[in-house]
């Protein structure tokens, strides 16, 4: 579907070419080509400043139906963010002219500063994520727009077998990242959790990785009383999946925990018309991890990850849950409920303490659509980084600036575990008073993560969206699959473990 390719411009005909420009100047030497950039630039209503497009027909010289010149920015400036966006923009508007072909050109070697590997990842990956449209849900007439079918990268010959798995892994990782987004995106009656369960379960059979559901008596066996007291209220029973990869040889074990909220009513703490809104997609933890394993079943890599999905529906029912109930963790610890509309963290007691516990993690992280407050301190578009650990954090930071799903840190004040007492439990599942709401939730969960090196996600802001993006549309974004991706399996990642 996207290939990297060298072409002879002045002999092929293509339908639609992309051409990345930048203020004053040409980042491709090919000689039709960068005349015609000339006079591109020569235009009064482009610039060649970042997001600037100007669509041209037929155009001498090369035979192209379209060219779509696309504005990079100062030439000096530019950065991988800014060529994701560029190929985002160049599929869009092909899609929109009811195209099914682009070949995408790439800057010439040398004309930007950045590495020639991250350029070519940087551009497949924009192109793959805006070439991605949900239709399962609209009629036969909506499904007339449709995605490319063909997708080129245009590189110097000499270029092409250096950068082939460069390419490919950039498509990899996109794919997990489509799937998490397709997840988040169903709606919440066709995804209750034993049918989410199985969704997943098909999915990661697709490139050999186990997957074991576990059942409400299962789980009960196993001690998670905080998250069957969360799914309670539901017809809905929960699930866990846990899926594992295991290579031989393997050394180093990483867990990833998701939340699960299929449906997130609040439960008897019912939310108002507004809060409900979105929270279909109260279990894009779960999405992105299931997506990251989808990645790992192609790449292989050499540690062993093992992904935990705790799936529940939070309902409001005669057998809901109630404000006042204690429940015992899978730790041992009593938890008093305080607010039935704190789930999440009481799902992510039983399964970051039974992952703790089971397989030693190495490095154990969690990722959670888990408070509104994050989204007040942060916004939408950024996650919240919660660990002990700083150099951890770090690490997290450098990956989420590269692959732009952005993050940052947010304390964990010790004392302030002092405000979770409860009168009759160990624990209060919600703060005796709303402020810092995201740290008080953060530091809920590490009450549960035994010894284990730890860091919390807190994607409430990113993970949904009601608004295009560059490469995003309204739904689920699939954010941190290409973060968790690039911190554990890229080269450059500053994780040590
Ligand atoms: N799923 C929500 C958090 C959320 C809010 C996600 C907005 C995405 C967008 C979570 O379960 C929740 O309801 N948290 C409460 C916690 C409170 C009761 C302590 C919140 O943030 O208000
Ligand atoms: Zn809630
Ligand atoms: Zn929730």
């Amino acid at each position: 579907m996207i290939m990297l390719k060298s072409a002879d411009l002045s002999r092929r005909r293509f339908a639609n070419i992309v051409v990345p420009v930048c203020e004053k100047s040409s980042v491709t030497s090919e000689a039709k080509l960068s005349s015609l950039v000339d006079d591109a630039l020569s235009l009064p209503e482009f610039e060649g400043a970042r997001g600037d497009l100007l669509v041209r027909y037929a155009t001498g010289g090369i035979k192209a139906e379209r060219l779509l010149f696309i504005g990079l920015g100062r030439v000096k400036q530019v950065e991988e963010e800014d060529l994701r966006q560029m190929a985002a923009k160049g599929v869009r508007r092909a899609i929109e002219l009811g195209q099914s072909k682009v070949a995408i050109i790439m800057p010439d070697k040398g004309a930007l500063k950045l590495p020639r590997s991250r350029q070519v990842a940087a551009i497949i990956e924009g192109a793959l994520m805006a070439n991605h449209l949900f239709q399962n849900y609209r009629g036969k007439e909506a499904r007339k727009v449709k995605p490319l079918t063909e997708i080129e990268v245009l590189i110097a010959r000499n270029e092409v077998n250096r950068l082939r798995s460069v390419a490919e892994k950039a498509a990899i990782v996109v794919a997990g990242t489509l799937l998490a987004r397709d997840f988040v995106s169903t709606p919440p009656a066709d995804k209750v959790p034993a049918t989410f369960a199985t969704m997943v379960e098909k999915k990661l059979s697709e490139v050999a990785i186990s997957v074991e559901i576990k059942d409400d008596e299962d789980l009960a066996q196993m001690g998670f009383g905080a998250m069957l007291g969360v799914a309670m209220g539901s017809d809905s029973p929960a699930r866990l999946v846990v899926a594992d990869y295991n290579p031989a040889g393997a050394t180093k074990t990483v867990v990833l925990v998701g939340k699960g909220v299929t449906y997130d009513s609040g439960g008897l703490n019912l939310k108002p018309a507004e809060g409900l809104k979105d929270m279909k997609s109260d279990m894009a933890g779960a999405a992105a991890v299931a997506g990251v394993l989808y990645n790992v079943g192609v790449l292989r890599p050499d540690v062993r990850v093992v992904g935990i999905m705790p799936l529940v529906e939070n309902m409001p029912s005669g057998r809901a849950l109630r404000v006042g109930d204690v429940l015992t963790s899978h730790s041992g610890t009593t938890i008093e409920v305080g607010n039935t509309d704190a789930e999440g963290r009481l799902i992510l007691a039983d399964a970051l303490s039974w992952g703790a516990e089971t397989y030693a993690p190495d490095l154990m992280l969690d990722m959670a659509t888990l408070t509104g407050a994050c989204v007040v301190a942060l916004g939408q578009d950024i996650a919240g980084i919660f660990t002990p650990d700083e150099k951890l954090a770090r690490a997290i930071k450098n990956s989420s600036e590269r692959v732009f799903e952005r993050c940052w840190p947010l304390p964990m004040p010790e004392d302030g575990k002092a405000y979770l007492k409860s009168d009759i439990a160990d624990i209060a599942n919600v703060a005796s008073h709303r402020w810092g709401g995201a740290s008080t939730a953060a530091l809920f969960l590490s009450e549960f993560v035994g010894k284990s090196r730890w860091a919390h996600i807190d994607i409430a802001g990113p993970a949904f969206t009601r608004k295009n993006g560059s490469y995003t549309r309204p739904g689920g974004t699939g954010f941190g699959v290409r973060l968790l991706c690039d911190l554990l399996f890229d080269e450059e990642s500053t994780l040590k473990f």
